[in-house]
């Protein structure tokens, strides 16, 4: 069964915000020359893929992702020989590189937006969306957008309003357009033609926008989420199995779509022989316990049990058709420890049992850049530290609302994007061996006792845990090719599940609470250990936030 498997299932991914990475010319921000500089790192951590975020010409409205030209490199990060350098040195270590296409909008500077917005007669006047006002010159439509405020710009010189799901700054591009469509896929061959080695499909849930009517309004604002409305609209798959058969067939790359809006039940349209992606990055175990509201997320109480039902579902619907892609990080979330668990946790213990989920459930691990050092959240006290967009958006909201600062920035402390997009801590010297100039975004404090280089030397630290476990999927092809069973459904304390393969069958135990937990040790008859964060770890008990897998031959 084994062989049948591509090289994209048996590999780790590891996804690189290119900002925050490592610089390498002292201007603040990471670069290309970094990556390459540290590819050794990657792949000693079992790195096969390399996600870069866009490393395209922007004005940085939204770090990137509002891009001005998709077949270039913008000179804060490098020059295309740089990228040109990093494919194939990366290529000499068994790595691909990735890249981040963002097709459902471009930057408000891109020569396209400039021309489709010059007047209503142009050759590209119906390459964005725009649509007239209504008769009392208000929005089209009462959708909100993802970052807050009208999806909707008035634009002077076209006497109409564009549509952008996101920022402004980010129009969204005209899909039933299909001289648009011709013109995304080329973009995409270019860079297959640079030899990388997949996509990673920025919001592409998005693409297709059904009927412009109001939705019924969810807050004080007369506005309804843009998500409601538009997310994996009817119609979607059709572009997409285009895109499919035009820039992936009979190429040996994978696609990953960013799918907000697809659920499991959606997956077997989305994935595998007769669906549109490989795999689809889907949002219910990253949105456990929000709820949107009008200024991004609020937060609501879950359980054990709920997030292993999820888990357990998406394992399922991906089983016989497709493939998974587990995560719990990226740039767009805050660090995964402060979500799944409560402040006093021990990081240590808890970044050991994601590490453990990450590698033994069934799927490709995708490692997001200090996930595997257990970096935690940041907590800054000045609005003015912070500089994602979205966040600054949703803190002079909230203010408006009438929150104090402290309150303010107490929601912005939990939910801030920034929290995952500080510095990568390599060293315990200055700038955390980042830079040698100043960070472009504050490094988070911990570095002198949080960095590659101290875990390295520790046995017992996250990152010798992340190494090893990739070693170990790498070297039990259970854990790779294997079956998914949940066991233990209704403990509230453990998740287990059983990865079985031809001869053999791992059993994979965590712990999530700070109370010893106990289970039928009869469960591990005949099994071995393989690897535990415990001391002493024992069948039939497990200690605080442990993490144990365990192995018998059937
Ligand atoms: C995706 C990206 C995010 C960006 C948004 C708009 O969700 O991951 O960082 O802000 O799309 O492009």
């Amino acid at each position: 069964m084994e062989d049948r498997l591509k090289w994209w299932q048996k590999t780790n991914v590891c996804e690189i915000y290119v900002r925050s990475f490592q610089d390498s010319d002292g201007d603040g921000i990471g670069d290309l020359k970094g990556i390459t500089q540290r590819l050794d790192y990657l792949k000693k951590l079992g790195i096969g893929a390399v996600w870069i975020t866009p490393c395209y010409p922007s004005p940085q409205a939204d770090n990137g992702y509002d891009i001005v030209d998709y077949c270039a490199i913008d000179e804060t990060f490098g020059t295309m020989e740089d990228l040109e350098t990093l494919i194939s040195e990366a290529g000499k270590r068994g790595i691909c590189i990735v890249m981040d296409l963002v097709f459902n909008h471009t930057s408000d500077q891109h020569a396209w937006f400039l021309e489709s917005s010059s007047g209503k007669e142009n050759p590209k006047s119906d390459w964005y969306i725009w649509r007239d006002a209504k008769p009392d010159g208000s929005e089209p439509t009462n959708w909100r957008s993802i970052f807050g405020g009208s999806a909707w710009t008035w634009s002077e010189t076209r006497g109409q309003y564009y549509l952008h799901t996101f920022l402004k700054e980010q129009p969204d591009l005209n899909w039933e357009n299909p001289e648009v469509r011709c013109a995304l896929y080329d973009t995409a061959i270019f860079w297959l033609d640079k030899g990388v080695g997949g996509f990673r499909m920025d919001a592409i849930t998005y693409i297709k926008k059904p009927a412009f009517t109001d939705g019924v309004p969810d807050a004080g604002d007369g506005m309804t989420a843009i998500h409601e409305m538009i997310a994996n609209s009817d119609g979607i798959l059709d572009f997409l199995h285009e895109f499919k058969d035009t820039v992936q067939s009979g190429r040996d790359i994978f696609t990953v779509g960013e799918a907000n809006g697809v659920n499991a039940s959606d997956l077997p349209e989305w994935v595998g022989s007769e669906g549109v992606f490989d795999m689809v990055f889907e949002f219910s175990h990253i949105l456990l316990g929000l709820k949107e509201g009008t200024a991004g997320a609020g937060r609501i109480g879950w359980t054990l049990v709920d997030l292993k039902r999820i888990l357990t579902d998406s394992q399922e619907k991906n089983a016989g058709n497709g493939w998974y892609p587990v995560y719990f990080e990226n740039h767009d979330h805050p660090r995964c420890i402060d979500h799944y668990f409560p402040g006093t946790a021990d990081s240590n213990m808890a970044a050991k049992i994601i590490g453990t989920l990450l590698f033994t459930l069934r799927g490709t691990p995708f490692v997001y850049q200090g996930q595997e050092l257990g970096l935690r959240n940041v907590a800054w006290d000045d609005i003015n530290d912070y500089n994602d967009i979205s966040t600054r958006n949703r803190y002079g909201f909230l203010i408006s609302e009438g929150k104090t600062p402290v309150e303010a920035l107490a929601a912005i402390h939990f939910f801030s994007r920034d929290s995952a997009r500080t510095p990568m801590q390599w060293t315990a010297d200055k700038n955390a061996g980042f830079t040698r100039g100043t960070p472009w975004l504050p490094v988070n404090e911990n570095y002198r006792t949080c960095n590659v280089a101290s875990e390295e030397a520790d046995p017992d630290s996250i990152l010798s845990w992340y190494r090893a476990l990739a070693e170990i999927r790498r070297s039990h092809s259970e854990l790779i090719e294997g079956s998914y069973e949940e066991i233990l459904h209704d403990s509230s304390q453990i998740y287990a599940f059983i990865r079985r393969g031809t001869t053999a069958e791992a059993i994979i135990l965590t712990n999530f609470s700070e109370e010893t937990a106990e289970y039928d040790a009869a469960l591990l008859d005949g099994a071995a250990l393989v690897i535990s964060s415990a001391e002493n770890s024992t069948k039939g008990m497990l200690e605080h936030l442990e993490s144990a897998v365990y192995k018998r031959k059937i």
